[in-house]
């Protein structure tokens, strides 16, 4: 099987790529200056020339508050990008993997939001990847949409963010009035790689298991690490930003529950997992 991987820079695309080592398939990553994906008939001509079987979108415009200012950008990366990829894909007889976000919900929910919960985002980043959702259901029927939130992997991201701001600070403000579920992208690709595998077409939401606040994630990083820093709990208002947050962003996995299993472990032994890995 051949394989695309777009984005493969990012958190999810390194891991993506580290999971399928040892595989009997052959992998193609790409990032932006090997395939820009907002770009038609360069995605048109690389697929023509490659012919993959299956492509895994990791690309994104993932800076939320950015995408406040850089509304067209935000389009063009977290819409179009995955247009022109589904399209092309079609063309070739190809599946494609739409990755996505607990965002395109508007975060007033009371109890776990399901794959058949209605969609109503409150941001640019938002609005756009609900876009890119729209245009890969519409441009090509063999897609995976698999809707995840709290991010962490090789890269840029929150734990790291508190692991080097808790060795430079006696104390910190952590927001406690925003809930959800912070996610490795080892259980992300894991999942993803298992829909493929078992050609589980369809929109699946995938977090880790429990439910926290940035507040609580942020104790638990510093209990994990041995960081001495005092963190105080603050409200949104408290630490204002460009981009509206969704307050409760709690996904259920419901379509993985109902299908393949729900493969994903609780954020506590997951997170464990990923800081004994920075630590080494
Ligand atoms: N991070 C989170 O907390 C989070 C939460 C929910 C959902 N998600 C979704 O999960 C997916 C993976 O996120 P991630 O954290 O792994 O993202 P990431 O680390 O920001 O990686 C995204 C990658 O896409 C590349 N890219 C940007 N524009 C591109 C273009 N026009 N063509 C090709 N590549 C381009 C980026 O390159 P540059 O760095 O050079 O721009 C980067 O390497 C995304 O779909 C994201 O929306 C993430």
């Amino acid at each position: 099987m051949k394989i695309l991987i777009t984005g493969a820079n990012g958190q999810l695309g390194r891991e993506i790529q580290k999971q399928l080592k040892g595989r009997d398939v052959e992998v193609i990553p790409t990032d932006v200056q090997d395939l820009d994906i907002t770009d038609v008939l360069a995605v048109n001509k690389f697929f023509e020339e490659k012919r993959p079987e299956v492509v895994i979108n990791c690309a994104a415009h993932t800076a939320v508050d950015k995408c406040e200012e850089q509304y067209d950008l935000a389009y063009k990366i977290n819409a179009i990008g995955p247009k022109n990829l589904a399209a092309a894909a079609y063309n070739v007889g190809a599946e494609i993997v739409q990755i996505s976000t607990d965002y395109v919900f508007d975060g007033e929910a009371k109890s776990p939001i399901c794959e058949f919960d209605e969609e109503n985002p409150q941001s640019a980043y938002g609005k756009t990847k609900l876009e890119g959702e729209k245009f890969v259901k519409a441009l090509n029927p063999k897609y995976y949409i698999v809707r995840t939130a709290w991010l962490y992997g090789d890269g840029n991201n929150f734990v790291k963010t508190m692991i080097s701001l808790g060795k430079n600070h006696d104390e910190l403000k952590v927001v406690h009035d925003q809930v959800g579920t912070p996610t490795s992208t080892v259980d992300l690709a894991r999942v993803v790689l298992k829909l493929v595998d078992e050609k589980n077409y369809g929109t699946f939401h995938c977090t880790c298991k429990g439910v926290c606040s940035w507040y609580d994630f942020a104790v638990e990083i510093f209990r994990l690490t041995g960081i001495d820093v005092k963190v105080n709990p603050c409200t949104t208002e408290e630490f204002p930003r460009p981009a509206k947050r969704p307050k409760y962003s709690v996904l259920r996995n419901y379509m993985l529950e109902l299908t393949t299993g729900d493969i994903t472990r609780d954020w506590k032994e997951s997170l464990k997992e990923y800081i004994e890995l920075l630590q080494k």
